[in-house]
């Protein structure tokens, strides 16, 4: 087996502080060495598998990335297989019905990446006749695509020289070159960008790509990183100082809504009572069941909810009969805590905006993924909402 670090860096280096910026294209004695470990790192000791790994269809690589975004490889994996084998085609997801994609996409969460990739594929179909772009720039004017996801396709697909950078590209830079200036400041971004672009190994950028996302996953983890197998470990500016915890550096705090959301499990003959969201937040055209959204984040008691779902609904006759939760859900910005309440109602037509949706319509929607989970269960362990 190859030793890793076997190979010394160039002279140069060892007296040679990294560097700071230099030349657009010129790559200083550490960058050309950083990149040198890595790709020899890529070819030899690279063990990370996925389906999507060499692919060089745009579409298939559009889908993957897209799916990625805010999603573990591990959760992504089995949708982009579904995907892939439910719409071979850019041309097929186009002329897909949105709600059968939304239901594909269920449980993935961040559902505008879903509707951006509806609008995209119409917009391939409808400007470039069904034909993946080539360009980085028409690459980019994709709806739902930003400069990562353009990177990643553009060089994957198409060997064009665009880094990537993410937050597993940026904690393998700031490690390495000790960059302490925060990630998410206007700087940061910029001097991010720049560093990854001039590292970039032209003779073959979707390989440099893929290398730095699979390091960084693999190797140069958030927490206990793989430092005694680490190929850039003898000149990492945080090893050498002691500082992997503490970089990468963020500069905002990210703070989070604590919600309370009351869900009622509307129930007659004709099924459960649900409706299209319209609400232009993280959880739009997916359905949901009756809602309130008490203001103060308190559960009243049934009968007060028993009460306003009453008036709310026009059903004097809706009776609450027991209550469940809480179920939990985090989101980036929000802690989501719900109870749900279970209630039965004589057959009558759904008030304006619902509908009644038996089990098998039922399954046809597409819910956030905590309902989802809450109808699965309930139906499926007690036989209870049906
Ligand atoms: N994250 C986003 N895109 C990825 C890819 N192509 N491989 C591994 N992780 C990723």
């Amino acid at each position: 087996m190859k030793i890793l670090n076997a190979g010394a860096p160039p002279a140069v280096y060892s007296n040679m502080p990294p560097s700071k910026t230099t030349k657009k294209h010129a790559k200083t004695a550490p960058d050309a060495w950083f990149t040198s470990q890595l790709m020899e790192w890529h070819a030899t000791h690279n063990r990370r598998e996925m389906p999507w790994k060499g692919e060089k269809d745009p579409y298939r690589i559009w889908l993957s990335e897209i799916i990625l975004q805010q999603t573990r490889v591990e959760q992504g994996w089995a949708y982009y297989l579904r995907f892939t084998e439910a719409y071979p085609t850019v041309q097929q997801l186009a002329a897909a019905p949105d709600e059968s994609v939304f239901k594909l996409w269920e449980g993935l969460g961040y559902y505008s990446r879903c509707r951006n990739l509806l609008a995209a594929a119409r917009q391939i179909v409808a400007q470039h006749g069904g034909i993946f772009p080539a360009d980085y720039q028409q690459i980019i004017n994709l709806k739902g695509v930003g400069p990562y996801t353009a990177a990643a396709i553009a060089s994957f697909a198409f060997g064009l020289p665009h880094a990537v950078v993410d937050g597993n590209v940026i904690r393998v830079l700031a490690r390495f070159f000790g960059i302490d200036t925060a990630f998410d400041s206007t700087e940061g971004k910029k001097q991010f960008a720049r560093k990854a672009q001039q590292l970039l190994h032209l003779p073959a950028p979707g390989a440099y790509n893929q290398a730095m996302m699979d390091f960084g996953a693999t190797v140069c983890t958030p927490q206990k990183p793989q430092c005694g197998q680490c190929p850039l470990a003898t000149h990492c500016e945080a090893r050498l100082h002691s500082l992997t915890s503490s970089l990468p550096v963020k500069g905002k705090k990210l703070l989070r809504r604590d919600r309370l959301l009351l869900y009622t499990v509307v129930k007659s003959e004709a099924g459960l009572l649900v409706r299209r969201r319209q609400q232009r937040d993280v959880w739009q055209d997916l359905y949901e069941l009756v809602l309130i959204e008490p203001e103060d984040g308190q559960v009243p008691p049934l009968a007060e909810w028993q009460a306003t779902l009453r008036a709310q609904l026009a059903m004097p006759g809706l009776v609450l009969t027991s209550l469940h939760g809480p179920l939990k859900q985090e989101l980036t910005h929000q802690t989501i805590r719900a109870m749900l309440a279970h209630g039965l109602v004589a057959k009558q037509p759904a008030p304006a905006g619902y509908e009644w949706a038996d089990e098998e319509r039922l399954r046809q929607l597409a819910f956030p993924r905590l309902l989802a989970r809450y109808l699965q269960q309930t139906n499926g362990a007690q036989a209870s909402i049906f």
